[in-house]
């Protein structure tokens, strides 16, 4: 009997991927319930697909690349972009119900550096909670995939360069489970900072998973910051869509200017611009306000019925009054490395969502093509496994006992690591900032302390930003304000960081060739 393929959460990409896997029996473990405290259940923005009848493939990889800043794959963003029909497709079979214009066509939304209106929603922002419950409901319904609620995966067990199964926690019991196929589907790292609109627990499991067991890991100094998060007190803050300075709204600060007017593109300019200027005024001591009062006023109800609700729950009526906003980390464009089917470095581990690194969205990911690109990975990933040859034979599994596995935390835990990453990894670093947090992460990362795991991935971040001196796409060093003429991106192992972050090739940039 072959072994159930493992997969490791339940946000679009995990859900997606064992679907498509069915009738072939999968696991599913996830750490929460069923799609829930992902970041596809929070997502308002929707998905990119170049279907209106003034758009196509071409236009939409131009603004991808223009976004990515020169460091997309071309050959992957393609390949990824050109699945959109595929995708759509497959999300309507599930019972999704895309938003419709008057006529009953398609309606497309306009987001920050697309040149065409193409973003695909459902209840207006509602998009990421009805595909969780779409999807979620059909693996419920898929007598092929097993659901392991309240599952947290710990450990990938390896033999050589292969993986033959994982370690979990359940209950308070460590458990090992055989599997000669398994899949990260384990979300972004906006947990790991202060200030992110990504569920708390979101730390980077599946990246330290991978990097444990050898796996490469790519481009991870890019995280990208929303510029507009709900400023409250409020974790994880709420997102102010992109989709609302799509439809007219304005950014102004407390001396009523409009601070983005000189900025090609003004509020709809590029993410990381606008969140770098929206940081400058913060920086000077000044607060941010999206306006949507001309430009929605009285529609805004309709039109953003999530949002809306999130002000109100605030006190903050957006037909009437402004919306205090602030960057926030929303989206991690690094990851685990992987090819165009979602392979990892290590034979029989594939990534896909965000956890992944494609290269589709280089320097900077293009609003609302991490649904599409979640998606189109996960039916990439259960194709290669289906064709993979009979699975090698089962691994013998190690006691339970004999394993180092990380101790059980809490989500507070990360506030050691919140408080380094958000003073210096944040809209803009330096080489001093880098080092100390460096020097601080560190002996976290390396200890059998609770935030060791959630300590590597910061780790990994802090030294690729720190190897990068230059500026590109969300990667801001204000002691490299320009960016190298030659783009490359860069893949490393974490032996490879650790001695990165231990010795001079810290402060002696190594090759740029990675
Ligand atoms: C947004 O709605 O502004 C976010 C969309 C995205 O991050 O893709």
């Amino acid at each position: 009997m072959t072994d159930p393929v493992v997969i490791i959460g339940s946000g679009i990409a995990g859900l997606v991927t064992a679907l498509a896997l069915a009738p072939r029996p999968v696991l599913l473990l996830t750490r929460a319930g069923l799609g829930q405290e992902s970041a596809t259940a929070r997502a308002q923005g929707g998905i990119a697909a170049a279907l209106g009848p003034d758009d196509d493939t071409g236009l939409h990889l131009a603004d991808t690349l223009a976004a990515g800043a020169g460091l997309c794959d071309a050959g992957m963003a393609e390949r990824i972009l050109e699945s959109a029909p595929d995708v759509i497709a497959m999300l309507a079979r599930h019972g999704l119900r895309f938003d419709v214009d008057e006529t009953g066509a398609p309606s497309f939304g306009l987001e920050a550096a697309h040149s065409r209106k193409r973003i695909l929603h459902t209840r207006g922002d509602g998009t990421g909670a009805a595909i969780t419950d779409a999807l979620s409901g059909a693996v419920r319904n898929c007598a092929a995939i097993t659901v392991l609620e309240h599952a947290e995966a710990l450990r990938l067990l390896t033999a050589g360069n292969r993986v033959g199964g994982v370690v979990i926690r359940r209950q308070g019991r460590i458990q090992h489970l055989a599997a000669s196929s398994v899949v990260l589907a384990t979300g972004g790292i906006g947990g790991l900072y202060d200030a992110s609109t990504n569920p708390t627990g979101n730390c980077g499991a599946g990246i330290a998973m991978a990097a444990c067991a050898g796996a490469e890991l790519a481009d991870m100094e890019f995280v990208q910051f929303h510029p507009t998060a709900l400023a409250t007190a409020r974790r994880p803050l709420s997102l102010i869509s992109e989709a609302v300075r799509g439809e007219g709204a304005l950014l102004l600060n407390d001396l009523g200017q409009r601070f983005m007017l000189d900025v090609p593109g003004a509020e709809l300019a590029p993410r990381d611009l606008v969140a770098r200027a929206i940081h400058a005024q913060i920086a000077e001591g000044r607060r941010v306000f999206l306006d949507a009062r001309a430009a929605l006023g009285d529609r805004f109800a309709a039109r953003f019925p999530g949002i809306f609700r999130l002000c109100a729950a605030d006190g903050i009526d957006p037909s009437r009054d402004l919306i205090p906003v602030r960057p926030a980390v929303h989206y991690h464009m690094g990851g685990i490395a992987t090819d165009a089917r979602g392979r990892s470095s290590l034979a029989g581990l594939w990534a896909v969502g965000e956890c992944a690194s494609t290269g589709l969205h280089g320097a900077n990911r293009l609003a609302s093509n991490s649904l599409l690109e979640a998606a189109a990975m996960g039916l990439e990933a259960a194709r290669d496994i289906a064709d993979q040859a009979a699975p090698p034979l089962r691994m013998a599994l190690p006691d339970a006992d004999t394993m180092d596995v990380p101790p059980g935390r809490s989500e507070a835990d990360a506030e050691v690591i919140r408080a380094i990453t958000s003073q210096h990894l944040g809209v803009l670093r330096d080489a001093a900032g880098l080092d100390a947090a460096i020097a601080q992460l560190l002996p976290l990362a390396q200890s059998d302390d609770r935030l060791a795991d959630p300590a590597l991935v910061a780790l990994a971040i802090a030294v690729f930003a720190r190897l990068r001196d230059e500026s590109r796409g969300a990667h801001a060093r204000t002691d490299f304000p320009e960016a190298w003429p030659q783009a490359t991106r860069r893949h490393m192992t974490l032996p490879q960081i650790l001695v990165a972050a231990r010795d001079s090739a810290v402060t002696q940039p190594i090759a740029r060739s990675a």
